[in-house]
């Protein structure tokens, strides 16, 4: 999907307050004075996630998203220019340039994800919402991305929806899934095929003192 750089649309608000001023205090002190632009991505994804919050509130709820105002008060806050918050907001795939669903559903389709059937999760994804990658349903609740590898190979499979990832998928699982979000139910993230973590679903094959030690055999 290609990465919004919409930043003049008009569903950009005029300005952008943080709410949580201590927060961003807190954020800021964790760098060494000077280093105030260390700050620019914890700040990004926090004003996502306020703008996120206001989404839930709505009649027609929307996910987290960073307005450009949003970016212009966290350069203010970080002392820095303006387009330096815009480099790093759209080059990184988990900043949202632009309104999206209440849900955002991240495909990997990268390689191994790909090898393991990650198109065929995607499309009964597609098929399941009657949407495509780049679109929202109607009702504002699923948004599709393709992104890359979200390091979850040994899983693949996967999908990340808003903070969790679902691994191991099958198309039947993915609809399964989603029919659970669409009545706001948190399915459990991690393998939806019943393996522990990324271990073997026959079990551990190596290190076995150490899979002693941590009670998983
Ligand atoms: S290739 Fe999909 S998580 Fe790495």
């Amino acid at each position: 999907m290609k990465k919004s750089t919409a930043l003049n649309a008009p569903f950009q608000p005029a300005s952008f307050a943080f709410r949580d001023v201590t927060k961003v205090r807190e954020i800021i002190a964790r760098y060494p004075k000077g280093r105030d632009q260390s700050a620019i991505m914890p700040l990004l994804d926090l004003a996502q996630r306020q703008v996120g919050e206001d989404g839930l509130k709505s009649a027609k709820p929307y996910g987290g998203w960073i307005p450009r105002a949003a970016m212009d008060e966290v350069a203010k806050l970080c002392g820095v220019a303006p387009m330096k918050v815009y480099e790093v907001a759209t080059f990184y795939s988990m900043y949202n340039l632009e309104p999206v669903g209440k849900y955002l559903l991240q495909f990997c389709t990268t390689t191994p994800c790909w090898l393991c059937n990650a198109s065929g999760v995607l499309q009964a994804a597609e098929k399941h919402l009657g949407i495509h990658v780049g679109d929202t349903t109607d009702d504002g609740y699923f948004t599709i991305m393709e992104v890359e590898c979200l390091g979850a190979c040994s899983n693949a499979p996967m999908v990340q929806i808003n903070d969790h990832y679902y691994e191991d998928l099958t198309p039947e699982k993915m609809v399964e899934i989603l029919k659970s979000f669409r009545q706001d139910v948190i399915p459990p993230s991690g393998p939806q095929n019943g393996r522990k973590g990324s271990m073997s679903i026959a079990g551990p094959t190596s290190l076995m003192d150490q899979a002693k030690k941590a009670g998983v055999i």
